[in-house]
């Protein structure tokens, strides 16, 4: 197919704006595939996704459509990008890809916090956009008062905007068209060596990864010897083919087009998104801009048991095959054994993550509390030596300095952009002040609804910032972030003692205005959550070793079979299966020196 009849392009929404369900339709429409009613949406495979309802790792498909402009067959293929705040960074790898994007808008609910991220995620990469209003079924649609939101936003013209229902299929014909007369197709050379473009990739239990590709120069075929540019090594390429969006092999794939390639990468380290592959000894300059993913929020995570390490490591590899955001390094804990330190790109990451870990494969695991990384200046000489500058970085709260060799701490900040009906305008503002968040901007986008913008600790957000702004907007308000860097903060490490014992994995740092506050709600929370033992058992928190809040856990002896123990000796399989129940309930339950804590506790205890 010449690349004149080809579009590459992305559909960028807020969560919920119908992107999945506007895919499902383009691949009906073009009749990739048939649409059961009411079968999940084709492209979020994940069990995961289909929980959360998100869209979490970029999945494509290629649509054959024939023009009714001009009758001839064009190949679209559509890059699928996942819509969370979280992940900005794999919106924007995704785009690589593309020449135009579809800026897709809910008609009710307008323009929120994502689309203007994703809006200049495209505006950026100098994409072609096509705005188009979604849901215009829906009885409180108000598409003129979208449009004149994406005028006054974005300086987008309203005569532009197309206005679809994904649902019912309406306008989505026309979409099609536009895709075609409005996007530009691929400039490539294909007599040029092969020069093609990593934008995701997935691991295969049986042939490895499976690397997607945005072939920019020349064309690849199976048997081809191709040559990372960032790892520099080298691979025979084994199946080429478009995804349809299953895998379909074509055998080649030339200058202009997207797919999938396999060639035995067998780990982690190789397959990097962003990379460039040529065919080896026939180098080309690499795409610009590759840079490893950057994580902003850390955890630790330990297996239940010990014995369980191995298998877990093996599932931890796999995974981060599928999901190269996440870093990983080793870590010991006293208390849980040895384990890993994990770097995610936010706690929507990180959840979705220990869920993947859970069901795909059924690794029992522990979580700590996580973490930013906050950045220390030290004066003690060993120190510099070791970390051969003054300046160390660190995101484990085992690892804060101590305060005699500290001369100062930072933490990271972001720009947070909020969108909030005005109703909500002063609930909002508060939550932003108990996050520490220092306003930067305010602007009316129509008459009922405001962006804020406001500088926020890192920290203060990435536990549960975003459900409580949903929360309190009735799901009205929306949230979305970028990285600003480091800033000097009072911050101190809050440490919990059971029974006179700091426990370092519930530790944790915060601001020093706010330590007593956190340190009561954890002591709180550890009541409630740790069940009652044999003995007593003292929960306390302390700053710099002065305890500033403490409650005590009383003793109780759980003999759950007891009342069943009458003169008649009760009924053997109800006692059988109680006693099975109980012991379920221990399997999740962690000994941390002689006290029982729920293996979940390390995760919870700083969520609201
Ligand atoms: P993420 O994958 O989380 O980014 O969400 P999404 O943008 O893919 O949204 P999705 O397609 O899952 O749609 C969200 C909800 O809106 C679903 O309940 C859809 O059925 C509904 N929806 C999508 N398009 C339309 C439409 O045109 N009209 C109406 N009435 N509902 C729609």
């Amino acid at each position: 197919i010449p690349s004149e009849n080809i579009r590459n392009f992305s559909i960028i929404a807020h969560v919920d704006h119908g992107k999945s369900t506007l895919a499902d339709r383009l691949l009906e429409m073009t009749k990739t595939v048939c649409i059961e009613e009411g079968k999940a949406q084709v492209l979020d495979r994940l069990q995961v996704e289909k929980e959360r309802g998100i869209t979490v790792k970029a999945q494509t498909a290629s649509l054959f459509y024939k023009s009714k402009t001009d009758n001839q067959i064009y190949l679209l293929n559509l890059i699928d990008t996942p819509g969370h705040v979280d992940f900005s960074n794999e919106v924007s790898r995704s785009l690589s890809a593309c020449q135009g994007v579809i800026l897709l808008v809910d008609a009710n609910q307008g323009v929120q916090a994502q689309t203007v991220a994703n809006f200049y995620l495209a505006f950026c990469k100098d994409l072609v956009i096509v705005p188009v209003l979604n849901k215009v079924d829906l009885k409180n649609a108000n598409p003129e008062k979208v449009e004149e939101q994406l005028e006054g936003l974005f300086d987008i013209d309203a005569k532009t905007v197309l206005r679809i229902s994904a649902k019912q299929g309406t306008g989505v014909e026309n979409l099609l068209e536009s895709i075609v007369t409005r996007l530009p197709h691929p400039i490539t050379n294909r007599q040029a060596p092969l020069k093609a473009l990593i934008f995701d990739s997935w691991f295969d239990k049986y042939r490895g990864a499976v690397v997607l590709i945005y072939v920019q120069d020349g064309c690849v075929k199976e048997g081809d010897i191709i040559t990372t540019a960032y790892s520099q090594t080298s691979y025979t390429v084994k199946n080429v083919g478009i995804l349809r969006p299953t895998e379909f092999n074509t055998g080649t794939l030339v200058g202009g087009q997207v797919g999938f390639l396999t060639c035995n990468i067998r780990s982690a380290k190789e397959a990097h998104i962003g990379d460039t592959i040529y065919l080896k000894d026939e180098p080309v300059e690499p795409f610009p801009g590759f840079k490893p993913a950057q994580p902003m929020v850390f955890a630790g995570l330990f297996p239940l048991d010990q014995s369980l390490h191995l298998e877990m490591k093996n599932a931890l590899e796999r995974l981060t095959l599928n999901d190269s955001a996440v870093s990983i390094t080793t870590e010991s804990s006293p208390a849980l054994g040895l384990g890993w330190r994990l770097g995610f790109l936010g706690l929507l990451h990180l959840d979705v993550f220990n869920q993947r870990l859970d069901q795909e494969y059924n690794a029992q695991a522990i979580m700590t509390a996580p973490s930013v990384t906050y950045k220390a200046k030290i004066t003690s000489k060993q120190l510099i030596t070791k970390y051969g500058s003054n300046e160390f970085y660190f995101s484990n709260p085992m690892d804060f300095p101590d305060a005699t060799i500290t001369e100062a701490l930072y933490e990271p900040f972001i720009l947070g952009t909020i969108i909030t009906p005005d109703e909500y305008l002063g609930d909002v503002l508060s939550l932003c002040m108990e996050k520490r968040g220092v306003q930067k901007s305010s602007i009316n986008i129509d008459n009922t609804r405001v962006m804020i913008q406001c500088y926020f600790p890192l920290n203060e957000i990435v536990i549960d910032f975003h459900d409580t702004l949903k929360s309190i907007t009735s799901g009205f308000g929306s949230f979305s972030y970028e990285d600003h860097g480091y800033e000097l903060s009072n911050l101190v490490k809050l440490d919990i003692l059971l029974n006179g014992n700091v426990i370092e994995e519930l530790g944790t740092i915060v601001h020093a205005s706010k330590a007593v506050n956190l340190g009561r709600k954890m002591v709180l929370k550890l009541l409630d959550m740790i069940p009652r033992q044999m003995f007593q058992i003292a929960i306390q928190a302390s700053v710099k070793g002065k305890i500033i809040a403490r409650e005590n856990l009383k003793p109780y002896r759980k003999d759950v079979t007891s009342k069943l123990c009458g003169k008649r000796g009760g009924d053997i399989t109800r006692k059988m299966k109680l006693l099975k129940q109980q012991s379920d309930a221990k399997k999740k339950m962690k000994m941390v020196g002689n006290i029982e804590i729920p293996r979940d506790t390390f995760i919870n205890v700083l969520k609201r």
